[in-house]
């Protein structure tokens, strides 16, 4: 990967830019609007929101402005939205995506993922429930409304459930993933169903770059630490969603391509442990 706008390319080849930038906690209004604006204009062409974080409108608002801005097409960015686990099901599951659609104001996503999976601990039905949300995220692809779906947060239990059932597979599984959680068994199941991992908290919300390690390999490449930690999920193949409402950090977390970590580096930073720092999907109250 060269530039923020290099691809990956989806199952059933769809290109998704290699850096998208993430909005959990952006509140909605003027701050969602200029965040957004400011990473279409710095070069951002993938922009990543959820129905929970309830800045759809501001995020779409921030998206037509950052299009004009930048002297940019739709078709030239990257949308993605999530369902939330109280619209889970068939009939919901569409409602919702209208729902989404219109508060984006956008004719159509560019990728619709299920936010977290139903799970054991809070419903019986699980597979049932996951499988008939999927239903309708399988309805809407093959309408055309969606270009690509996916899953979020599924561990590698819940993504077996759903492969049995499913007739298109996700084409995207995007979990928690940075420097100090490294996601082996879940990473090892997508590779095996070709399915790209996302990574979100990808600076392990900020917290992971004061860490020693990472400030050394920073320093040593005349980098950041935010930059190192988004670097190493690019060389791991993963997609990486920083998160940032400063223009400076919107600006400079998108400059990740100057500078390559080595195999030391990789391994360096592969060694740290941190954990979980979000919800486990196994025992999430939400
Ligand atoms: P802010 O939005 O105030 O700039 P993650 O993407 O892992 O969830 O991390 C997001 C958090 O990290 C936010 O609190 C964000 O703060 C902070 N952050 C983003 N970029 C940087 C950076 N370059 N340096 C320090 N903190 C950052």
């Amino acid at each position: 990967m060269n530039s923020l706008t290099d691809t990956y390319t989806l199952a059933g080849g769809v290109e998704i830019p290699c850096v998208g930038f993430g909005t959990w906690q952006t509140p909605d209004g003027d701050v969602a609007i200029e965040s957004v604006r400011t990473a279409i204009e710095a070069g951002y062409r993938h922009i990543d929101t959820a129905s929970i974080y309830k800045n759809e409108t501001g995020v779409g608002e921030g998206v037509r402005q950052g299009l004009a801005a930048a002297g940019l097409a739709r078709e030239d960015v990257f949308v993605t939205s999530k369902l939330w686990n109280t619209e889970r099901g068939y009939d919901s599951a569409l409602a919702a995506f209208d729902a989404t659609r219109e508060r984006l104001g956008l004719d159509y996503l560019d990728l619709y993922l299920i936010h977290w999976p139903a799970a054991a601990h809070q419903h019986e039905n699980w597979r049932e429930l996951n499988a008939d949300t999927w239903r309708a995220f399988e309805k809407l692809h093959a309408d055309g409304r969606v270009r690509a779906i996916g899953i979020s947060n599924f561990k590698p239990s819940h993504l077996q459930a759903l492969l049995e059932n499913a007739k298109v597979a996700p084409m995207v599984n995007q979990v928690e993933f940075h420097p100090g959680f490294l996601q082996e068994e879940t990473r090892e199941a997508c590779a095996k169903a070709g399915i790209l991992l996302e990574a979100w908290s990808p600076l392990g919300q900020g917290k992971l770059l004061g860490d020693p390690t990472m400030v050394e390999v920073a320093k040593r490449h005349g980098a950041t630490p935010a930059q190192v930690a988004i670097r190493w999920c690019l060389q791991h193949g993963a997609l990486p969603l920083p998160k940032s409402a400063t223009p400076e950090r919107i600006v400079s977390n998108a400059n990740v391509f100057g500078f390559e970590l080595t195999g030391e580096d990789m391994a360096a930073i592969d060694a740290l442990e941190i954990g979980r720092i979000g919800g486990d999907p196994d025992s999430v109250p939400f």
